[in-house]
């Protein structure tokens, strides 16, 4: 008995050395100690012992079992062990290779200086709103006191998605949608995109961007409207630079002007940069026409205000000498990358 006792002890340890997977551990396991296995098998023979005979082979087929458990839990440990190795071997990192390079993006210039006139208003007290880019014709032109046949229309040409729906030309409409839903005073400027329906060229394009201005208040004029725009100018351009006020028409303000900045490179002389005329327009103003006003139901007797509209790449090409728009668009990193 003793002998088969240890034929299959170390017929057990031999194929636990064999083990290489957790697999194979089981099937041993089911082999040995299993229901139907050999050890369990044993006990059978229980049976055809003596009584002073069953207690003392009872202990050996014990610590036959538990000898295989401990040889099947040292198997495993050895598994486990052997699989961790091979697996930080293969995910081994060599500190000394040379990393990725990295590349960065920066901000496209009409960003940077956009985020450099917000800036410039938010300290001023003015908050930021906003408009959808399809607007209604209603919104675009006739709440502005652009009727349908007004020649202003014309210098303003854009994409139709219907007869009352357009792709907005100018930013103006946030004028109209802002003083509809808040009572004055207002202090708001309104980036975004606008549209006009202009070949491409060196100094036009179907898309550019603009940004509103609208401060309604009781007792506002247009030595307020000069004050802050004149502020804004030095603030973008430095304390030396010299604006001035020249009468212009805008449907939508009463009286209106255009402001020009003395070009920085000629001092007023006139050179390439300026075409010659020494000044560079900077934006369109005006006060805010008292028929807009009413539209939004503001009464034009006891409020009043002033607007203005920035050419957001007109002030970008000025401020890095850009000489093309297209150059806005194209994606070129060689370009995008010259700006911070
Ligand atoms: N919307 C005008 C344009 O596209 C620019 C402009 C002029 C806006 C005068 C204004 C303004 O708010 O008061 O040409």
């Amino acid at each position: 008995m003793k002998e088969k006792l240890n034929a299959i002890r170390e017929a057990a340890q031999a194929a636990l050395a064999d083990c290489a997977d957790a697999r194979a551990l089981d099937a041993v396991r089911v082999k040995y100690l299993g229901k139907k296995g050999e050890v369990t098998a044993l006990m059978k023979n229980m049976r055809n012992l003596s009584a002073e005979e069953r207690p003392v082979f009872g202990q050996m087929v014990n610590d036959l079992r538990a000898a295989i458990d401990d040889g099947l839990t040292a198997a495993r440990e050895r598994i486990e062990e052997a699989a961790l190795a091979a697996k930080l071997k293969n995910e081994t990192i060599d500190v000394t290779m040379p990393g990725e390079p990295v590349t960065v993006g920066r901000k496209h210039p009409l960003n940077v200086v956009l985020d450099e006139v917000k800036d410039i208003f938010l300290g001023m007290g003015f908050s930021i709103g906003e408009g959808p880019e399809v607007e209604l014709d209603y919104y675009n032109f006739e709440a502005l006191n652009i009727p349908k046949d007004h020649p202003a229309r014309d210098t303003q040409d854009t994409f139709y998605i219907s007869d009352n729906v357009v792709l907005r030309t100018q930013t103006s409409p946030i004028q109209v949608r802002t003083m509809e839903k808040q009572k004055p005073p207002i202090r708001i400027i309104a980036p975004g995109r606008v549209f006009r329906s202009d070949a491409v060229d060196a100094t036009h394009s179907p898309l550019f961007h603009q940004i509103e201005g609208l401060v309604v208040d009781k007792n506002i004029t247009m030595s307020d409207l000069k004050g802050i725009l004149e502020m804004f100018a030095k603030k973008l351009y430095g304390e030396q630079t010299v604006v001035r006020f020249r009468p212009h028409h805008f449907p939508f303000t009463e009286p209106s002007a255009e402001m020009d900045m003395q070009c920085f490179s000629c001092k007023g002389e006139g050179c390439r940069l300026c075409k010659g005329e020494g000044w560079i327009e900077v934006l369109g103003c005006g006060m805010v026409h008292p028929k807009v006003l009413e539209c939004c139901g503001i009464d034009p007797n006891e409020y009043s205000g002033y607007a203005f509209g920035i050419g957001l790449e007109r002030i970008v090409m000025g401020r890095y000498k850009i000489n093309d728009i297209r150059m806005f668009y194209e994606n070129d990193v060689r370009f995008l990358h010259q700006f911070d």
